[in-house]
C-alpha cells in the first residue's frame, strides 16, 4: 500500500526543497521537518495500551505507546536527515544503517556498510530514504533487513518515481510507503523528475 501523505504543511515544505534557491542549510532544517510530519502519519497505527498515570488531579489510565519495539534504519548516506528527526519523536527507537550508493553508470545499488540493531527481527522496522528512484536501492535495502530478519516494514521517503513504487510492490509486496509525493517520471539518468535533485548532495553540500 502507498500512501501520500497531502498534510498542507508537507506539500508547502516540499515545494520550498524542491526550489534550486533553497540552500543547504534550509534544505536540511526541511528534510528534517517533512520527515516528522511523515512519521506522524507512518506511525499512526502504533499499538497504545493503558498505563497508571498521575495527574496533579488524580490518578487514572492513560494510553502509552505499547506493542513492538521500533527500530529507524536510514539509507545512508541520504536516509540519515530522516532517522536523525524522527528519533527525537521515538527517542527508545534502535537506529541502524544501511550504507548503499547508486552506482551512476549501471543505477545498480552498490552496498558498502550494514549495522543493524541485533534485535531487529523483535522490531518494527521504519526505512528512511528521501528518494525512491528506480527502487533499486530501497529494494535492495530491504531485502537486507528480511535477512536480518525483520518483518514488519514501512518505507519512509519524501518523493517516489511511479517506476520505484512498481518496483517495491513487485520484489516486497508486504511493505508499505509512505511518501509527500508522488512524481512525474524518471529521467534518463535516473532522476526522478520533477524531483529536488540529489538529495544527499543537497542536504551535505557536496555539489
Ligand atoms: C540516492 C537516494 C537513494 C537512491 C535512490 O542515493 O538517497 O538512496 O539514490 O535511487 P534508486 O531508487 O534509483 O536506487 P545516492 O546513490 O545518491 O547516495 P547518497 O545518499 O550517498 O548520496
Ligand atoms: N537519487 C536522488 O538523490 N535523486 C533522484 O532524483 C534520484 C536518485
Amino acid at each position: 500500500m502507498v500512501t501520500v501523505v497531502s498534510h498542507p504543511l508537507i506539500q508547502h515544505k516540499l515545494s520550498l526543497m524542491r526550489d534550486t534557491q533553497t540552500g543547504v542549510k534550509e534544505f536540511r532544517e526541511l528534510a528534517a521537518e517533512l520527515s516528522m510530519l511523515l512519521a506522524y502519519e507512518a506511525m499512526r497505527d502504533l499499538e497504545l495500551a493503558p498505563h497508571t498515570v498521575t495527574t496533579p488531579m488524580e490518578t487514572g489510565e492513560f494510553p502509552m505507546l505499547s506493542g513492538k519495539k521500533l527500530a529507524l534504519v536510514a539509507i545512508l548516506r541520504a536516509g540519515l536527515i530522516m532517522t536523525d528527526a524522527i528519533v527525537d519523536l521515538v527517542p527508545a527507537a534502535k537506529v541502524g544503517h544501511l550504507g548503499m550508493y547508486r552506482d551512476p553508470q549501471t543505477m545498480q545499488p552498490v552496498a558498502y556498510y550494514n549495522k543493524l540493531p541485533a534485535d531487529i527481527a523483535e522490531r518494527r522496522v521504519f526505512l528512511t530514504d528521501p528518494m525512491l528512484a528506480t527502487g533499486g536501492s530501497a529494494s535492495a535495502a530491504i531485502h537486507s533487513l528480511k535477512q536480518a530478519g525483520a518483518q514488519f516494514i514501512k518505507l519512509m521517503c519524501i518523493l517516489a518515481a511511479p517506476e520505484g513504487i512498481a518496483v517495491i510492490e513487485r520484489d516486497h509486496p508486504d511493505v508499505d510507503i509512505v511518501t509527500a509525493a508522488i512524481d512525474s517520471h524518471l529521467n534518463d539518468h535516473g532522476y526522478i523528475v520533477p524531483g529536488l535533485g540529489d538529495a544527499g548532495d543537497r542536504i551535505y553540500g557536496t555539489k
